[in-house]
């Protein structure tokens, strides 16, 4: 295994209190999914927003989860940033982002969407906590949680709140990705988080007019590490405009572009998932 492994934040593991118990609303979960990568904008919440929707289009009964205290894009990116989740029996009810999807943010908690979040590390794991422990999920065959980037203070609070789930990681091609994605692969292993696959984003360009793929950055990289690791390789992700637009619209791009390419690769994605959570 690569030294730089060593690299890893192993002192705010070691550090980590011990894990606390697993929140009541959690038991009837079958499958926790956890997005995270060492590296900022590579696509985390698309990833997980998609994924959530992919897996939803199966019939799979799905919610997602967004943690991200600084910066919580789902609401916005699946068109429900109005909604405001209801409280029955003193628990916090998802938002229905469709019947068999349910959202909750740390955005719908947020005052005023325009102020900056000023929370230090302990503060924000008693957040995280309580806010984890209050959701009132029902039954659900996959929870996707999507995280904040690196393997901060959220991304140890959710591992060790969590037991059981998996890491998916998600990176683009560039190296400068690709050493952040080893950190995130230890990050998980430390934490004893089985790695569910890593996918590539942002892995070349498609052209809108001739449909011709122009990798900008060298592509097949991130599959080489995930075969370094003996990690399940989920698939690439072009650089395709319509998912910005997507985005930006808050109209989910897994729904409107089903037959495209990156509309496939969500699908493999969710067989090459289904496939490894079956073998437990
Ligand atoms: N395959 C893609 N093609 C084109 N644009 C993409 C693709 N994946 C993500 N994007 C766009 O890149 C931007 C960043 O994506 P996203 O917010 O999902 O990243 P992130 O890793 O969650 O970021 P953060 O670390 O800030 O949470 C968004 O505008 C999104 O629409
Ligand atoms: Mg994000």
């Amino acid at each position: 295994m690569d030294d730089k492994s060593n690299d890893v934040e192993s002192d705010k593991v070691s550090e980590a209190p011990e894990a606390p118990e697993v929140p009541a609303t959690l038991e009837r979960i079958k499958h926790k999914i956890v997005v995270m990568s060492g590296k900022g904008g590579v696509g985390k919440s698309t990833v997980a927003a998609n994924l959530a929707l992919a897996l939803g289009r199966k019939g799979y009964s799905v919610g997602l989860l967004d943690v991200d205290i600084h910066g919580p894009t789902i609401p916005e990116m699946l068109g429900v940033a109005s909604e405001t989740p209801i409280i029955e029996n003193k628990k916090l009810v998802p938002v229905r982002v469709s019947e068999n999807i349910k959202l909750i943010s740390i955005a719908f908690m947020l005052p005023d969407k325009d102020s900056p979040v000023i929370w230090r590390g302990p503060m924000k794991s008693g957040v995280i906590r309580q806010f984890i422990g209050d959701v009132d999920w029902g039954e659900l065959d996959y929870l996707v949680v999507d995280l904040p980037p690196g393997t901060g203070d959220e991304s140890l609070s959710i591992a060790q709140m969590m037991p059981g789930s998996y890491a998916l990681i998600v990176s683009t091609p560039q190296e400068i990705a690709l050493l952040s994605v080893r950190k995130s692969i230890n990050f998980a292993k430390m934490l004893k988080m089985q790695i569910v696959g890593i996918v590539e984003n942002m892995s070349g360009f498609i052209c809108p007019h001739c449909g011709e793929k122009t990798d900008l950055f060298k592509s097949g990289r991130v599959k080489s590490v995930a075969e370094e690791f003996k990690i399940p390789f989920l698939g690439s992700i072009p650089i395709d405009p319509e998912i910005v637009e997507s985005g930006d619209r808050g109209t989910p791009f897994i729904l409107r572009h089903r037959d495209s390419l990156s509309g496939k690769v969500f699908e493999e994605i969710v067989s090459t998932i289904e496939e490894f959570v079956a073998k437990g």
